[in-house]
Protein backbone atom coordinates (compact mmCIF):
# COMPACT_ATOMS: atom_id res chain seq x y z
CA UNK A 1 0.00 0.00 0.00
CA UNK A 2 1.21 3.42 -0.87
CA UNK A 3 -0.01 5.98 1.65
CA UNK A 4 0.84 9.97 0.87
CA UNK A 5 -0.15 11.88 3.80
CA UNK A 6 0.85 9.68 5.88
CA UNK A 7 0.69 11.98 9.28
CA UNK A 8 -2.59 12.28 8.76
CA UNK A 9 -5.35 10.99 11.63
CA UNK A 10 -7.35 9.70 8.63
CA UNK A 11 -4.22 7.73 6.45
CA UNK A 12 -3.14 6.11 9.68
CA UNK A 13 -6.98 5.27 10.68
CA UNK A 14 -7.75 4.01 7.11
CA UNK A 15 -4.15 1.93 7.80
CA UNK A 16 -5.42 0.25 10.21
CA UNK A 17 -8.72 -0.55 9.20
CA UNK A 18 -7.13 -2.48 6.32
CA UNK A 19 -4.69 -4.73 8.32
CA UNK A 20 -7.52 -5.17 10.76
CA UNK A 21 -9.38 -6.24 8.06
CA UNK A 22 -6.87 -8.51 7.30
CA UNK A 23 -4.89 -6.79 4.29
CA UNK A 24 -1.33 -8.31 3.38
CA UNK A 25 0.66 -5.98 2.17
CA UNK A 26 4.73 -6.89 1.55
CA UNK A 27 5.54 -3.11 2.08
CA UNK A 28 3.70 -0.34 3.19
CA UNK A 29 4.97 2.76 1.87
CA UNK A 30 4.84 5.94 4.05
CA UNK A 31 5.04 8.84 2.09
CA UNK A 32 5.58 12.11 4.58
CA UNK A 33 7.00 15.13 5.00
CA UNK A 34 7.37 14.53 8.78
CA UNK A 35 10.04 11.54 8.78
CA UNK A 36 10.19 11.35 12.58
CA UNK A 37 6.70 11.50 13.21
CA UNK A 38 5.97 9.10 10.83
CA UNK A 39 8.76 6.77 12.44
CA UNK A 40 6.55 6.56 15.55
CA UNK A 41 3.60 5.13 13.34
CA UNK A 42 5.81 3.15 11.04
CA UNK A 43 7.07 1.17 14.54
CA UNK A 44 3.18 0.51 15.58
CA UNK A 45 2.53 -1.11 12.81
CA UNK A 46 5.78 -3.15 13.09
CA UNK A 47 4.72 -3.91 16.79
CA UNK A 48 0.89 -4.34 16.23
CA UNK A 49 0.51 -6.29 13.05
CA UNK A 50 4.36 -7.08 12.33
CA UNK A 51 3.78 -5.22 9.08
CA UNK A 52 6.89 -3.89 7.19
CA UNK A 53 7.29 -0.30 6.32
CA UNK A 54 9.25 1.93 4.45
CA UNK A 55 8.97 6.00 4.90
CA UNK A 56 9.59 8.08 2.12
CA UNK A 57 10.37 11.63 2.42
CA UNK A 58 7.71 13.81 0.09
CA UNK A 59 8.06 17.37 0.69
CA UNK A 60 5.70 18.79 -1.65
CA UNK A 61 6.61 22.29 -1.70
CA UNK A 62 9.77 21.22 -2.46
CA UNK A 63 11.42 19.41 -6.05
CA UNK A 64 10.41 16.25 -6.10
CA UNK A 65 12.71 13.63 -7.40
CA UNK A 66 10.67 10.38 -8.92
CA UNK A 67 13.43 8.69 -9.61
CA UNK A 68 13.84 7.77 -5.74
CA UNK A 69 10.11 6.59 -6.34
CA UNK A 70 10.57 3.95 -8.93
CA UNK A 71 11.04 0.97 -7.65
CA UNK A 72 7.73 1.86 -5.67
CA UNK A 73 4.39 0.29 -7.18
CA UNK A 74 1.67 -1.28 -5.06
CA UNK A 75 -2.50 -1.84 -6.57
CA UNK A 76 -3.50 0.63 -3.53
CA UNK A 77 -2.89 4.10 -3.68
CA UNK A 78 -4.03 6.24 -0.79
CA UNK A 79 -3.85 10.06 -0.14
CA UNK A 80 -5.09 12.15 2.48
CA UNK A 81 -2.15 14.49 1.96
CA UNK A 82 -3.96 18.24 2.32
CA UNK A 83 -3.28 21.90 3.60
CA UNK A 84 -6.41 23.91 5.04
CA UNK A 85 -4.23 27.17 5.72
CA UNK A 86 -5.05 30.21 7.40
CA UNK A 87 -8.76 32.01 6.90
CA UNK A 88 -8.13 34.81 8.08
CA UNK A 89 -8.90 38.02 6.27
CA UNK A 90 -5.27 38.92 5.55
CA UNK A 91 -4.55 35.24 4.81
CA UNK A 92 -7.13 35.06 2.44
CA UNK A 93 -4.99 37.48 0.07
CA UNK A 94 -1.46 36.90 1.34
CA UNK A 95 0.27 35.61 -2.07
CA UNK A 96 2.51 33.13 -0.53
CA UNK A 97 -0.48 31.57 1.74
CA UNK A 98 -2.65 31.12 -1.48
CA UNK A 99 0.46 29.79 -3.13
CA UNK A 100 1.02 27.05 -0.72
CA UNK A 101 -2.84 26.28 -0.36
CA UNK A 102 -2.63 25.49 -4.10
CA UNK A 103 0.34 23.79 -4.46
CA UNK A 104 -0.47 21.14 -1.54
CA UNK A 105 -3.72 20.50 -2.69
CA UNK A 106 -3.37 20.68 -6.34
CA UNK A 107 -0.42 22.13 -8.26
CA UNK A 108 2.40 19.44 -6.39
CA UNK A 109 -0.10 16.84 -5.74
CA UNK A 110 -1.42 15.91 -8.81
CA UNK A 111 2.08 15.22 -10.82
CA UNK A 112 2.95 13.12 -7.70
CA UNK A 113 -0.60 11.14 -7.93
CA UNK A 114 -0.51 10.79 -11.83
CA UNK A 115 2.77 9.33 -11.49
CA UNK A 116 1.05 6.72 -9.37
CA UNK A 117 -1.68 6.50 -11.53
CA UNK A 118 0.33 5.58 -14.66
CA UNK A 119 1.81 3.00 -12.59
CA UNK A 120 -1.69 1.47 -11.61
CA UNK A 121 -2.58 1.68 -15.27
CA UNK A 122 0.23 -0.48 -16.75
CA UNK A 123 -0.61 -2.78 -13.81
CA UNK A 124 -3.92 -3.20 -15.48
CA UNK A 125 -5.26 -3.32 -11.96
CA UNK A 126 -5.52 -1.48 -8.82
CA UNK A 127 -7.46 1.35 -6.39
CA UNK A 128 -6.38 4.85 -5.98
CA UNK A 129 -8.35 6.76 -3.24
CA UNK A 130 -8.23 10.10 -2.83
CA UNK A 131 -9.21 12.79 0.02
CA UNK A 132 -10.84 15.86 -1.82
CA UNK A 133 -12.96 17.81 0.30
CA UNK A 134 -17.09 19.28 0.23
CA UNK A 135 -15.25 22.67 -0.21
CA UNK A 136 -14.32 21.60 -3.60
CA UNK A 137 -18.45 21.40 -4.47
CA UNK A 138 -19.12 25.31 -4.27
CA UNK A 139 -16.73 28.00 -3.27
CA UNK A 140 -17.51 30.15 -0.09
CA UNK A 141 -16.49 32.97 1.60
CA UNK A 142 -14.36 31.20 4.53
CA UNK A 143 -11.90 29.06 2.15
CA UNK A 144 -12.56 29.89 -1.68
CA UNK A 145 -8.73 29.24 -1.97
CA UNK A 146 -8.72 25.85 -0.65
CA UNK A 147 -12.01 25.56 -2.25
CA UNK A 148 -10.53 25.91 -5.52
CA UNK A 149 -7.69 23.92 -5.40
CA UNK A 150 -10.44 20.85 -3.81
CA UNK A 151 -12.48 21.52 -7.17
CA UNK A 152 -9.45 21.05 -9.20
CA UNK A 153 -8.73 17.92 -7.20
CA UNK A 154 -11.94 16.27 -7.12
CA UNK A 155 -12.05 17.45 -11.49
CA UNK A 156 -8.77 15.42 -12.03
CA UNK A 157 -10.12 12.89 -10.13
CA UNK A 158 -13.40 12.40 -12.28
CA UNK A 159 -11.25 12.59 -15.63
CA UNK A 160 -8.54 10.41 -14.28
CA UNK A 161 -11.57 7.53 -13.16
CA UNK A 162 -13.14 8.10 -16.46
CA UNK A 163 -9.99 7.46 -18.42
CA UNK A 164 -9.23 4.42 -15.85
CA UNK A 165 -12.44 2.60 -16.21
CA UNK A 166 -11.51 0.84 -19.62
CA UNK A 167 -8.38 -0.23 -17.77
CA UNK A 168 -9.44 -1.88 -14.93
CA UNK A 169 -8.62 1.28 -12.09
CA UNK A 170 -10.67 2.23 -9.98
CA UNK A 171 -10.48 5.61 -8.52
CA UNK A 172 -12.44 6.86 -4.99
CA UNK A 173 -13.08 10.71 -4.29
CA UNK A 174 -13.67 11.03 -0.35
CA UNK A 175 -15.12 14.27 -0.08
CA UNK A 176 -15.26 14.44 3.84
CA UNK A 177 -17.46 17.32 5.79
CA UNK A 178 -16.24 18.71 8.99
CA UNK A 179 -13.58 15.89 10.70
CA UNK A 180 -12.13 16.02 13.98
CA UNK A 181 -7.93 16.18 13.13
CA UNK A 182 -5.18 18.29 13.79
CA UNK A 183 -5.98 20.34 10.59
CA UNK A 184 -9.19 21.55 12.00
CA UNK A 185 -7.78 22.03 15.75
CA UNK A 186 -9.26 24.85 17.73
CA UNK A 187 -12.07 25.22 15.16
CA UNK A 188 -15.37 25.92 16.13
CA UNK A 189 -17.31 22.96 14.71
CA UNK A 190 -21.10 21.82 14.58
CA UNK A 191 -20.13 18.10 16.72
CA UNK A 192 -23.20 16.80 14.74
CA UNK A 193 -21.30 17.27 11.15
CA UNK A 194 -17.98 16.57 12.84
CA UNK A 195 -16.23 12.91 11.94
CA UNK A 196 -13.83 11.30 14.06
CA UNK A 197 -10.27 9.77 11.83
CA UNK A 198 -12.06 6.35 12.78
CA UNK A 199 -15.29 6.85 11.43
CA UNK A 200 -13.23 8.29 8.60
CA UNK A 201 -11.65 5.04 7.85
CA UNK A 202 -14.65 2.93 8.36
CA UNK A 203 -16.62 4.99 5.61
CA UNK A 204 -13.17 5.04 3.15
CA UNK A 205 -13.46 1.19 3.67
CA UNK A 206 -16.72 0.51 2.56
CA UNK A 207 -16.94 2.78 -0.06
CA UNK A 208 -13.45 0.91 -1.25
CA UNK A 209 -15.13 -2.68 -0.96
CA UNK A 210 -18.50 -1.51 -2.75
CA UNK A 211 -15.91 0.59 -5.84
CA UNK A 212 -17.66 3.71 -4.97
CA UNK A 213 -16.80 6.37 -6.97
CA UNK A 214 -17.66 9.24 -4.30
CA UNK A 215 -18.60 9.01 -0.84
CA UNK A 216 -19.02 11.42 1.39
CA UNK A 217 -17.62 10.19 5.41
CA UNK A 218 -20.99 11.33 7.10
CA UNK A 219 -24.04 10.71 4.80
CA UNK A 220 -25.59 14.42 6.17
CA UNK A 221 -23.04 16.04 3.96
CA UNK A 222 -24.43 14.94 0.77
CA UNK A 223 -27.71 16.55 1.59
CA UNK A 224 -26.02 19.50 2.72
CA UNK A 225 -24.22 19.83 -0.50
CA UNK A 226 -26.84 18.95 -2.61
CA UNK A 227 -28.73 22.10 -0.99
CA UNK A 228 -25.85 24.22 -1.38
CA UNK A 229 -25.06 23.38 -4.66
CA UNK A 230 -28.60 24.18 -5.65
CA UNK A 231 -28.78 28.08 -3.99
CA UNK A 232 -29.26 30.40 -6.63
CA UNK A 233 -26.20 32.77 -7.11
CA UNK A 234 -27.84 35.84 -6.67
CA UNK A 235 -28.87 34.47 -3.39
CA UNK A 236 -25.40 32.50 -2.69
CA UNK A 237 -23.21 35.34 -2.68
CA UNK A 238 -25.03 37.11 -0.15
CA UNK A 239 -24.89 34.12 2.46
CA UNK A 240 -21.75 34.34 5.12
CA UNK A 241 -20.74 30.59 4.40
N1 LIG B 1 -9.98 17.97 8.63
C1 LIG B 1 -11.08 18.28 7.92
O1 LIG B 1 -12.06 18.84 8.44
C2 LIG B 1 -11.14 17.93 6.44
C3 LIG B 1 -12.32 18.22 5.76
C4 LIG B 1 -12.39 17.94 4.41
C5 LIG B 1 -11.31 17.40 3.76
N2 LIG B 1 -10.16 17.14 4.44
C6 LIG B 1 -9.03 16.57 3.70
O2 LIG B 1 -8.70 15.31 4.24
C7 LIG B 1 -7.29 15.09 4.09
C8 LIG B 1 -6.69 14.72 5.43
O3 LIG B 1 -6.92 15.78 6.32
P1 LIG B 1 -6.58 15.76 7.86
O4 LIG B 1 -7.71 16.39 8.54
O5 LIG B 1 -6.11 14.43 8.29
O6 LIG B 1 -5.40 16.83 7.87
P2 LIG B 1 -3.91 16.77 8.43
O7 LIG B 1 -3.88 16.10 9.75
O8 LIG B 1 -3.39 18.15 8.35
O9 LIG B 1 -3.19 15.83 7.38
C9 LIG B 1 -2.81 16.28 6.11
C10 LIG B 1 -1.47 15.68 5.77
O10 LIG B 1 -1.01 16.22 4.53
C11 LIG B 1 0.39 16.08 4.49
N3 LIG B 1 1.02 17.31 4.00
C12 LIG B 1 0.77 18.57 4.39
N4 LIG B 1 1.66 19.40 3.81
C13 LIG B 1 2.47 18.63 3.03
C14 LIG B 1 3.58 18.88 2.20
N5 LIG B 1 4.08 20.11 2.04
N6 LIG B 1 4.17 17.85 1.57
C15 LIG B 1 3.71 16.59 1.73
N7 LIG B 1 2.68 16.27 2.53
C16 LIG B 1 2.07 17.29 3.16
C17 LIG B 1 0.88 15.87 5.93
O11 LIG B 1 1.35 14.53 6.07
P3 LIG B 1 2.87 14.28 6.54
O12 LIG B 1 3.04 15.04 7.82
O13 LIG B 1 2.98 12.82 6.68
O14 LIG B 1 3.70 14.84 5.42
C18 LIG B 1 -0.37 16.05 6.76
O15 LIG B 1 -0.36 15.23 7.88
C19 LIG B 1 -6.72 16.37 3.49
O16 LIG B 1 -6.63 16.23 2.09
C20 LIG B 1 -7.77 17.41 3.82
O17 LIG B 1 -7.75 18.48 2.92
C21 LIG B 1 -10.05 17.38 5.78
Amino acid sequence: MIVLGSNSEISQAFVEKMLDEGGKYATVYLFTSNRETTLKFAKHLDVKFLQQTEIVELDLLGDVDYARFDHISSDLVFCAAGYLGESTEEALFNPKNTAKIIDVNYAKLVPVLNFFAEKLERQRQGTMIVLSSVAGERGRQSNFIYGSAKAGLTAYLSGLRNYMFSRNVHILTVKPGFMDTKMTEGLPLNPKLTASPVQAADAIYKAYKRKKNVAYVLPVWAVIMLVIRNIPEFIFKKMKL
